[in-house]
């Protein structure tokens, strides 16, 4: 970690963070419940892109909301901030589950991470196989190339219980039913998510919050990096490897500057160095309650982190409704 990053960019940052997901959660909070998907992630979009850029960084987004010629806002590669600061990465879902969010249903998120340049694995919008647990168990304890009996085994014997009262989050979909049938078989439980797997991994580090002992399976890759982001500063384990059978995948990985498309990521080669991290809830969730709106108050719960420190803050917030009580 540069010295410079160290004492002056990042300390100030964290706080600075919690505005940029506190807005896009805020905007996208407005929309909850009505179905409308895109309208919801466009609002997280545009209120995430202000508050971005004001800060005061020099920001390339690494992982964002598409490539340029699919995504006119947030694009990879657009940079972002004043430009009057340090060269930083960062990598963002303004709206991580957009369709629980149309749903209303709980656990979506507003969601940053920022490290210093080239920390952040760049990767395409593929799909990733991740496993991840929390913080306390012995370093290589799970492991993507085991089994998922070898691996709840190895977690149910760390933590000194039996394979049936480990719980496994897994999203909910078909590519998932012979992990779902093997890992049913092994007596362990299953929180099977519809959406959402930045926070599915994330809760793998409280478990007695969450109920949730261990993540595995395939979702998206922008997501497993910016969950790496959030294990490296809470503590966990994580790895990844992404999933690429297309030869316009293997070109789009290539662009991006993966050599090796079969290579299984730690979770500190997805997220090096000096990394922050900022999430807000948007609906209730495990670890973050939703967006309140009450009279001409706005409430928001919001955590950051720091991976340099470990310091993990929950800022719960009250805001002013410039909607009902507009600046005169
Ligand atoms: P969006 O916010 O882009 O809708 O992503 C939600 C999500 O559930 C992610 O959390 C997850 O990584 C990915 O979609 C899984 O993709 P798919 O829905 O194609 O299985």
């Amino acid at each position: 970690m540069s010295q410079k990053f160290a004492n002056s960019l990042d300390r100030i940052l964290t706080l600075e963070l919690a505005r940029v997901t506190e807005r896009a959660a805020v905007a996208a909070a407005r929309l909850r419940g009505h179905g409308d998907e895109k309208e919801a992630d466009q609002a997280a979009v545009d209120a995430m892109r202000r508050e971005l850029n004001q800060l005061p960084v020099h920001g390339t987004v690494v992982i964002g909301e598409g490539e340029r010629d699919e995504a006119p806002m947030l694009f990879i590669g657009e940079e972002v901030g004043t430009g009057k600061g340090p060269r930083v990465d960062i990598a963002l879902d303004p709206l991580e589950g957009t369709t629980i969010c149309a749903k209303n249903l709980p656990n979506s998120l507003a969601v940053v991470a920022i490290a210093e340049q080239g920390g952040l694995l760049n990767a395409p919008d593929v799909y990733m196989n991740k496993i991840a647990i929390g913080p306390g168990y012995p370093a290589g304890l799970i492991d993507l190339d085991a089994t998922p009996t070898e691996n709840l085994k190895a977690l149910a014997d760390a933590k000194g219980l039996a394979i049936n009262e480990i719980n496994a989050c897994i999203l909910d979909r078909p590519r998932h039913a012979r992990l779902i049938e093997e890992v049913r078989a092994t007596g362990a439980s299953i929180r099977l998510i519809g959406d959402g797997d930045v926070a599915g991994i994330i809760h793998t580090t409280e478990p007695e919050e969450t109920g949730i002992d261990i993540y595995l399976g395939i979702g998206g890759a922008p997501e497993g990096v910016l969950a790496a982001a959030a294990l490296r500063c809470i503590g966990g384990q994580m790895q990844g490897r992404l999933v690429i059978n297309r030869p316009d995948q293997i070109e789009r990985a290539k662009r991006m500057g993966i050599t090796d498309v079969n290579k299984k990521y730690t979770m500190e080669e997805m997220a090096q160095g000096d990394v922050l991290f900022a999430a807000t809830g948007v609906t209730d969730g495990n670890m973050l309650p939703g967006v309140k709106f009450i009279r001409d108050k706005i409430i928001t719960s919001t955590v950051v982190m720091r991976s340099s420190t470990g310091t993990v803050r929950w800022i719960k917030a009250s805001h002013v409704d410039r909607v009902k009580v507009p600046l005169v």
